[in-house]
């Protein structure tokens, strides 16, 4: 366990925005975690929970204790012919999970490759990219309770996962610790290709049988081509969500905007594509003081070098105000703001 004061936030967000917590703690074990509540967290304060900070926004410094756990490993905990079940600890990073079980051949997670965050993170926002979400290869998780420091287990239906959403980022928000994350994943891989533009990709790239290591690269190289490198410009991937209309907005736009990028749910609702509505409305690459929208994915708001969380705010709320004026739809955020 590790404590330090006055502590900066700087590299511990992925927009880069450089902002102080009274106090930082660094938990290294379940056990760890479970005293530390119990006996050192000051609970009259405020706290808040991070991985590698790649889904927020700090508007201010943080008057409390910003707690960070870093346990490491995979474990294989059961396997059957056809799954296996993995116990990954919830402070290793998310696409070393990835790489790991695309190794050893083990699949279902090689399209959600490159994300960044933790482990640990990536339930809370039920993370998904490429056709797949990971409530999709998720089975359970332990967390320790913060009020009490006790160890629980929940299970795949108790998280009411939905797009970008989990109990964890709703009831529960902030009042456990997750330790570590159990997912299933399959010995038989089911290749997951008919997303976007993952075809095209495996066309432009010489291989001689399919496999998931052939999937997990393609992915690499479509991210690494739209996505900004937060080490080089600091982002936290999509600023916003993709809005979900009824079918009767979506027939109106189709008629004001025949090009509307969406995605029928079958339920009766629509998917818009968020980035496309932003492009439409003129601000993909567009700078303003310190921030920027990325040039070659609107949906992601970049700090160019010196933005305080404030100003990125500010244009995002800006993009906000111009998207309901010309399409009448309301863009949620998908970074949380602190
Ligand atoms: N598009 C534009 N302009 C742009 C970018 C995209 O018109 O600047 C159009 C594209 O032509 C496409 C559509 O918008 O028809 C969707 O674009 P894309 O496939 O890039 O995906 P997205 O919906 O913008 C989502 C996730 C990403 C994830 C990608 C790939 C959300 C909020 N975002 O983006 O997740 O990587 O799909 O699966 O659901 C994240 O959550 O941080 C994130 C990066």
């Amino acid at each position: 366990m590790e404590i330090k004061s006055n502590y900066s936030l700087k590299k511990h967000n992925t927009f880069g925005v450089d902002v102080s917590c009274n106090t930082f703690v660094t938990l290294t074990n379940q056990k760890e975690a479970s005293d530390y509540v119990q006996n050192k967290l000051d609970k009259t304060q405020p706290y808040l929970l991070i991985g590698e900070g790649s889904n927020i926004l700090f508007i201010n410094d943080f008057e409390g204790t910003v707690i960070h756990m870093q346990n490491k490993g995979f474990e294989v905990l059961d396997e059957t012919h056809k799954n296996v079940w993995i116990k990954a600890a919830a402070g290793e990073i998310w696409d070393d999970f990835v790489a790991w079980s695309v190794e050893r051949k083990y699949a279902g997670a090689e399209n959600l490759s490159l994300i960044p965050g933790t482990v640990g993170a990536a339930p809370i926002q039920n993370i998904g990219a490429y056709g797949i979400e990971l409530s999709e290869i998720f089975n359970g998780l332990e967390a320790i309770e913060i009020e009490t420091g006790e160890l629980r287990r929940f299970y795949l239906r108790e998280l009411q996962f939905g797009y970008r959403d989990s109990l964890f980022k709703q009831e529960l928000k902030n009042k456990y610790i997750i330790t570590a994350v159990i997912l299933k994943l399959n010995k038989f891989p089911f290749f997951k290709i008919d997303y976007g533009n993952i075809k095209a990709e495996l066309e432009s790239m010489s291989y001689e049988n399919l496999s998931i290591a052939i999937i997990r690269q393609a992915i690499i190289n479509i991210r690494n081509r739209k996505l900004p490198d937060p080490k080089l410009r600091g982002n936290a991937g999509s600023f916003f969500k993709n809005p979900i209309v009824n079918q009767k907005m979506h027939n109106e736009l189709i008629k004001r905007f025949p090009k509307l990028a969406s995605y029928d749910l079958k339920n009766g609702s629509f998917k818009l594509a968020a980035a496309w509505l932003i492009d439409q409305a003129g601000f993909k690459g567009l700078k303003k003081g310190n921030v920027a929208v990325h040039e070659n994915q609107a949906l992601i708001l970049t700090n160019l070098g010196q933005a305080s969380g404030k100003e990125l705010l500010s244009f995002s709320e800006e993009i906000q105000r111009k998207i309901e004026e010309m399409f009448g739809v309301e863009l949620e955020r998908e970074v949380n703001i602190i």
